[in-house]
């Protein structure tokens, strides 16, 4: 018995390697200490016949040496790690600093744009990204085969069961999900990721980033939407910010209108950003058209509500003037550190 159980914990010793300071700690508190494993195996052998202590007397006080020995070994590993101070290390130095990482620029821009619309009362609302048809167009007012869903260059997925599903080209897709899911008032906005069969560039990417808002209540107005995106682009971009309204045309909205605000870059002089027009276009909006409305079982006699929906990459580079969409998606540490670093 007692001649086994040295046996065993010999191996255990032999084996034992540490990688830390700690480890050396533990051994000896198991092997080493009053109540530890070497004081309990000699009060075993005090036990034992006066045969067996001829043999195992040797074997004890060797196993005895080793757990020392490993130990002794083990301690000075780890000594030696210490800093050894000398006199002239200098303890006042400031330590050695670490970098923290940075929001990415989307997230950021995201961030902001979720807080404005938050602190008028609109909550954030999200979708999935692969749609199927009638969530991305057909309860949007895109009839089958209406020329206005080449608009967006769709990615098909074939399903198992060989119907097809979209990987969504807009984050639209999101309000007909909050509206089938509710009654108004609905008040929100619906950040997100989607895709567009389109050849990489510096002006275009296959993936990109949208914020959608919606509200809809009883009697809500073209000039509830100019209000509220007026306020939007004061308080993103600044108070001297000049905004127009140009009218355009999305199945989904009826009136339907594009936003144009003053550039940001040369505050209207005229530069390469806006080809010297002074002006950028920023978002597409419009009253929600009383057809999805009813495809989403909302009373669009009793109910009318504004849409909009922008381009967070192109929000970002009205503020950051980034000239090359591919930036965003390559995770390029010396462009990512230009953001604001945050402790998140
Ligand atoms: N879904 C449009 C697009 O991806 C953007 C848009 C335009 C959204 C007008 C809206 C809107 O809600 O009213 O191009």
């Amino acid at each position: 018995m007692l001649h086994d159980k040295i046996k065993q914990y010999s191996e255990e010793i032999a084996a034992f390697s540490p990688s830390s300071s700690a480890d050396v700690e533990n051994f000896r508190l198991k092997f080493l200490v009053s109540k530890g494993i070497v004081k309990t195996l000699f009060e075993e052998f005090k036990e034992v016949s006066t045969e067996e202590k001829r043999v195992l007397g040797k074997v004890l006080n060797e196993f005895k040496q080793l757990a020392e020995a490993k130990f002794k070994d083990a301690q000075e590993q780890f000594a030696s790690a210490k800093v050894d101070l000398k006199n002239e290390d200098d303890l006042t130095l400031p330590g050695q600093g670490f970098s923290l990482g940075s929001r990415h620029p989307l997230s950021l821009v995201r961030k902001e744009i979720v807080e404005i619309f938050k602190k008028l009362g609109f909550i954030v609302s999200e979708g999935p990204e692969i749609e199927d048809d009638w969530h991305n167009f057909s309860a949007l007012n895109f009839p089958p085969e209406h020329p206005a869903r080449d608009m967006q260059d769709t990615f098909f997925i074939k399903k198992q069961d060989g119907n097809d599903m979209a990987l969504r080209t807009h984050t639209s897709s999101v309000q007909v999900r909050l509206m089938e899911a509710g009654q108004p008032p609905f008040r929100a906005i619906m950040p997100g990721r989607v895709y567009r069969n389109e050849a990489i560039s510096a002006r275009a990417h296959c993936f990109f980033h949208q914020v959608e808002g919606l509200y809809i209540d009883e009697n809500v107005s073209f000039a509830d939407l100019k209000q509220t995106l007026y306020h939007f682009v004061k308080e993103l971009y600044g108070d001297d910010t000049k905004v127009r309204f140009r009218p355009s045309y999305f199945p989904f909205t009826e009136p339907s209108a594009e936003m144009d605000i003053s550039c940001t870059i040369c505050k209207g002089a005229g530069c390469q950003l806006c080809k010297g027009s002074g002006w950028v276009e920023i978002l597409g909006c419009g009253m929600v058209d009383p057809n999805v409305l009813d495809n989403c079982n909302i009373d669009s006699k009793k109910y009318s509500g504004f849409a909009f929906g922008m381009g967070i990459e192109r929000v970002t580079n009205l503020k950051y003037e980034i000239k090359d969409l591919r930036l965003f998606s390559e995770n390029d540490v010396n462009f990512l550190a230009q953001f604001e670093s945050e402790i998140i």
